[in-house]
């Protein structure tokens, strides 16, 4: 069920019986010259609807803006403070709570929130420690769709060394399967992208002017996307069920 076309009544009910709800955050920034700019955003939606075909699971409207400051050299990025991102994950959560969440499931899809969203339950969990709020049978979760198992070994299998850690083969196929009419083609110069640290946004696209980093995505299919994303969305029930029920 996803929140947004739901009812409250509906959701009055949900509740009755299940406290768990999976939340889709990602990013909208560059993907290189042929991923989409809301691939990151795309992606953990993509798989978190896919859940909930197969188990009751209500799912949140996704977040869609990350911490991406170092993408901002690229048009098209928008970027959240690591700070603004906190404010806004700790308001999400104890919305939720208020309303008799307990279990809630951060699928993300943008290696740049992962810091900052381990932060923010720290910094929500130490909210109940110190006596601020009552949050004391709060579970929160963080999963990363890209880190999942099955989709390390399918993606290491269909593309090896030219996955890469940003604009990856792996994300751009995901994003074509979810929107197939939106399928791009580019030349990528070099083939595989160079690889290096990231810094702020002007030394990112100095050193990486496409906006790759070690990937080649230019290998992206709608069946390489559909294949991570059956692959995925099996891990992902089993993993959020187990969690419920922790
Ligand atoms: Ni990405």
């Amino acid at each position: 069920m996803r929140l947004q076309t739901a009812t409250w009544p509906e959701i009055e009910t949900y509740l009755e019986h299940s406290r768990g709800i999976i939340v889709p955050i990602g990013s909208t920034e560059q993907h290189g010259p042929n991923g989409m700019i809301g691939t990151d955003a795309i992606c953990p939606e993509t798989i978190a609807f896919g859940v909930a075909e197969s188990t009751e699971v209500l799912i949140a409207p996704t977040l869609s803006f990350g911490q991406a400051q170092h993408h901002l050299g690229f048009p098209g990025t928008i970027a959240l403070r690591p700070s603004t991102l906190m404010a806004v994950l700790i308001d999400v959560v104890h919305s939720l709570y208020r309303q008799g969440f307990r279990h809630i499931y951060f699928l993300n899809g943008h290696g740049g929130n992962v810091a900052t969203i381990n932060a923010t339950f720290q910094e929500i969990y130490a909210q109940s420690t110190f006596g601020d709020a009552d949050l004391s049978d709060l579970h929160l979760m963080l999963r990363n769709w890209y880190m999942a198992e099955s989709v390390g070994k399918l993606s290491k299998q269909l593309f090896g060394d030219a996955e890469g850690s940003h604009a990856t083969p792996s994300e751009v196929s995901l994003s074509f399967y979810a929107y197939p009419d939106e399928v791009k083609t580019a030349t990528m110069s070099p083939q595989l992208a160079p690889n290096g640290t990231i810094r702020d946004a002007n030394d990112y696209r100095a050193q990486f002017p496409d906006g790759r980093i070690g990937s080649n995505p230019a290998l992206a299919t709608v069946e390489a996307g559909e294949r991570l994303f059956k692959a995925c969305v099996a891990e992902v029930v089993e993993d959020y069920r187990g969690f419920v029920l922790g």
